[in-house]
């Protein structure tokens, strides 16, 4: 039986849908994402220009000739999802999403639908036994070729206490070398404790774990991060975004992408 969607607590994936414009959301999410707009108003631009970190490092990894993806933490389909930016640079790339939000499942099943080299898979990051075991997982990711393994805005949902830095490690663990880590995080490098005292109000579904960057810098530790640009705010990696952010906001991501040596 399908888990059933709980529409009286903000979800994050919903609150994301919001920031980029999406429809596939309700007013328990629009009011949780206002008061984030309020405390921070550059929060869209900064959703905007995660995903155009994204499509860069998908296209970065099919340039290096990476054609599967492991996208944990995929969020509500929007414009330019995994696939279809892997798909158009290699036809055939395989793509496997991974989220544990219910309201994803019922969106991501007619996004891929008919597309036998895209799946999803419903798991929780903080099992990584779960997702590399889930039966899409192994139906469409060859575990003996180089594999993209994206936690994009996801892994500052996960807490100290579960490990995150354990996470990146097993789930790096089980895929062979020449695969690349896609990482981005919120970071406390710029935000300011008023922000963060504001955003912490909104009692989140799932709740914050902001980090200092020379902590996110720590979730490459092991393989090759690539330099330049290096473990760096977003913009670095999206040049040319449709919107620029501006330099002196306080939300702020901290991004990289990384080879398996
Ligand atoms: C901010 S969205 C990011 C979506 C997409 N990766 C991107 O960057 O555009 C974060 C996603 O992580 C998912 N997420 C949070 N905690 C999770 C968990 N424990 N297991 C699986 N997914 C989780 C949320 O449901 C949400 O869809």
């Amino acid at each position: 039986m399908r888990p059933a969607i709980d529409t009286t607590r903000p979800s994050p994936a919903r609150m994301y849908d919001y920031f980029l414009g999406g429809k596939e959301n309700y007013e328990v999410d629009r009011q949780a994402a206002q008061i984030v707009l309020e405390a921070a108003p550059e929060a869209k631009d900064v959703a905007l220009v995660n995903r155009r970190f994204l499509v860069n490092a998908v296209r970065y990894a099919t340039s290096r000739g990476i054609d599967q993806f492991l996208d944990v933490g995929s969020g509500l389909p929007t414009m330019q999802n995994v696939h279809e930016v892997a798909q158009a640079e290699i036809p055939g790339a395989r793509t496997v999403y991974i989220d544990n939000d219910p309201s994803v499942l019922e969106h991501a099943e007619a996004l891929i639908f008919g597309d036998p080299n895209t799946g999803y898979g419903e798991a929780d990051l903080m099992t990584p036994a779960e997702i590399i075991t889930h039966p899409v997982t192994q139906r469409l990711i060859d575990f003996s070729e180089p594999v993209a393994v994206m936690l994009v805005a996801a892994l500052h949902f996960v807490p100290d206490s579960s490990d995150p830095a354990g996470i990146v490690k097993a789930l790096m663990e089980q895929v062979p070398s020449g695969s690349m880590f896609i990482m981005s995080h919120v970071t406390t490098d710029a935000i300011s404790p008023v922000v963060w005292e504001r955003i912490q109000r909104q009692q989140l579904a799932v709740p914050l774990h902001l980090r200092p960057g020379v902590d996110i810098r720590r979730f490459f530790d092991g393989l090759d991060l690539i330099e330049p640009p290096g473990c760096v705010f977003l913009e670095e990696w999206a040049p040319g975004a449709v919107l620029p952010i501006d330099e002196t906001a306080p939300l702020k991501l901290r991004c990289g992408v990384a080879v398996k040596p």
